[in-house]
């Protein structure tokens, strides 16, 4: 694909550029289906290829295409070092279960390899060190307790002053033999092999409802119907909570990712820092070249700078650390965190055990999302799972949960009354190409971009989830609700739910 990206102009995710997956078709009827999955990334593939593979009849639907959601934008670390965690972990829910969460992202990265081995699937896998690092002294004394909770749990890791990347950095705490690969290269394998035991791939087909009688219904936008016995809601935010209130339990937040042309040849390792801003380093192959991979910059979703202003400071960082000044690809993600930053994996809720979800990976989809297809299948195969308590989503840890909730809720809360009287007077027709304003038009808060043709695109900016509004993202080009993460295309589409209705077009 050519593209200028000597100023990276278009989102494009490295990993969706170098792998195209086969192409499915759209549901044009209603069908029946032992499992139905709703999501083609890591966790609804992943899930499929384990129940086919047992002999179940496994449909699986996306609303848009496979694998162009996080998976697609991952920095596709698989590692069970998910920042300064551990310590944190032990406090909130004891010792026993901080080493069951290590042991299952753990067992994740050797299931993962196990599966490369067995396939024997061509995806760059390479087992890498993780570091976590500071530059700044105040981190220090967090560092070194994180190693104690690693001491405490038997993680094998330890404190040291240098890494094999030429980075400034006080102290770093390493654990050891984890990995990375590339996700979509890895994918594509499994969902071939899915395919071969029978699984069924509609694309396009956009899961709006679940009915709820003896046995569960997915209800499509076009009014068919998927009925079955079971029903995997693997679409990042759960479309159906039956009352589980994830909305309310979890806040998105966006980071960015740049690719890069080597300088020089990457040292072994994979990197984080533990200060903001993050940034997160790795290597990647691209046809025999190395690629930098240098992220970081997370906000909260619809909130904060001109995102494109995020990536303009990785690129600072890549030039002033590195003297990079080849840019080869850009792209973002969407991140969910649970209130006690424990994913939420299993049943959606006590009542309905016959539908699960999988959300709240908190930035580290590679494990988790194995790992919850695995509990998920071992739970609809009736197979003991040592990790199913851990992540069940009916959990309530009333500390430091509770405080989380509320302030979560009452970020909710202020965006729905600011948001709305945040706007400017700006005539449309002074917009230049390529931008974006939010202005009134008719007494309604208006969005409008106008597109690098010069044609106008206007949007009320109320978000049809639950009523929040939503912002400019200039990095990506979308409307973004600060609220619950639901993004919307210029012209009003979903990107990414909860919001399950496009925005509203305005006539100018
Ligand atoms: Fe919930 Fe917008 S109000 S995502």
């Amino acid at each position: 694909m050519v593209q200028d990206y000597s100023t990276p102009q278009f989102p494009e995710s490295y990993w969706r550029d170098s792998v195209s997956f086969e192409n499915f078709p759209k549901l044009e009827k209603s069908i029946k289906t032992d499992i139905a999955i709703v999501g083609g990334g890591i966790t609804g593939i992943t899930a499929a290829y384990l129940l086919a593979k047992s002999g179940k009849k496994v449909t699986l639907i996306d609303a848009g295409e496979l694998s162009n959601g996080v998976t697609g934008h991952t920095t596709a670390k698989i590692t069970a070092q998910h920042g300064v965690i551990y310590n944190e972990l032990i406090e909130h829910f004891g010792e026993k279960k901080a080493a069951l969460y290590f042991q299952s992202n753990q067992e994740a990265i050797q299931f993962i390899e196990q599966l490369i081995d067995d396939l024997d699937i061509k995806c760059d896998f390479e087992k890498q060190d993780a570091y976590i690092y500071t530059n700044n002294v105040k981190y220090i004394p967090q560092l070194e307790t994180e190693k104690k909770a690693y001491d405490k749990l038997g993680i094998p890791g330890e404190l040291t002053d240098s890494m094999p990347l030429n980075i400034p950095m006080k102290r770093a705490l390493v654990m050891k033999d984890q990995a990375q690969f590339h996700p979509l290269k890895y994918l594509k394998v499994l969902l071939e092999e899915a395919l071969k035991n029978g699984l069924e791939v509609y694309e396009n087909t956009t899961a709006t409802d679940i009915e709820h009688n003896k046995e569960p219904a997915i209800l499509t936008r076009e009014g068919h119907r998927i009925s079955c016995n079971k029903v995997i809601q693997a679409t990042h935010f759960p479309f159906h909570d039956f009352e589980g209130f994830y909305p309310a339990r979890m806040y998105p937040e966006r980071s960015y990712i740049i690719a890069v042309k080597a300088p020089e040849k990457f040292p072994d390792g994979m990197y984080i820092n533990a200060e903001s801003p993050t940034r997160s380093i790795r290597s990647a192959k691209m046809d025999g070249e190395e690629l930098w991979l240098i992220g970081g910059e997370n906000h909260k979703t619809g909130q904060g700078k001109p995102t494109i202003e995020h990536y303009e400071a990785l690129q600072e960082y890549a030039e002033k650390q590195f003297g990079i000044t080849d840019y080869l690809f850009r792209w973002s993600a969407q991140d969910l965190t649970t209130l006690d930053k424990v994913p939420y994996i299993g049943p959606a809720t006590n009542d309905q055990r016959d539908v699960y979800v999988a959300t709240g990976y908190h930035k580290w989809g590679m494990t988790t999302s194995t790992l919850a297809a695995r509990i998920i299948s071992d739970h609809i195969l009736e197979q003991d799972n040592p990790y199913l308590d851990l992540y069940t989503p009916s959990r309530f840890q009333a500390d430091p949960s509770i405080r989380e909730f509320a302030s979560i809720n009452a970020d909710v809360a202020k965006h729905m009354v600011k948001g709305k009287l945040e706007y400017t007077n700006h005539n449309v027709n002074d917009l230049e190409p390529d931008h974006a304003t939010i202005t009134r038009v008719k007494g309604k808060r208006t969005g409008v971009y106008k597109d690098k043709d010069g044609k106008l695109h206007a949007l009320d900016t109320t978000c049809t989830h639950m009523g929040c509004e939503v912002n400019w993202n200039s990095g990506d080009r979308t409307w973004d609700c600060p609220c619950h993460g639901s993004r919307f295309s210029y012209t009003g589409e979903i990107v990414e739910g909860p919001a399950k209705r496009s925005l509203d077009k305005v006539d100018l």
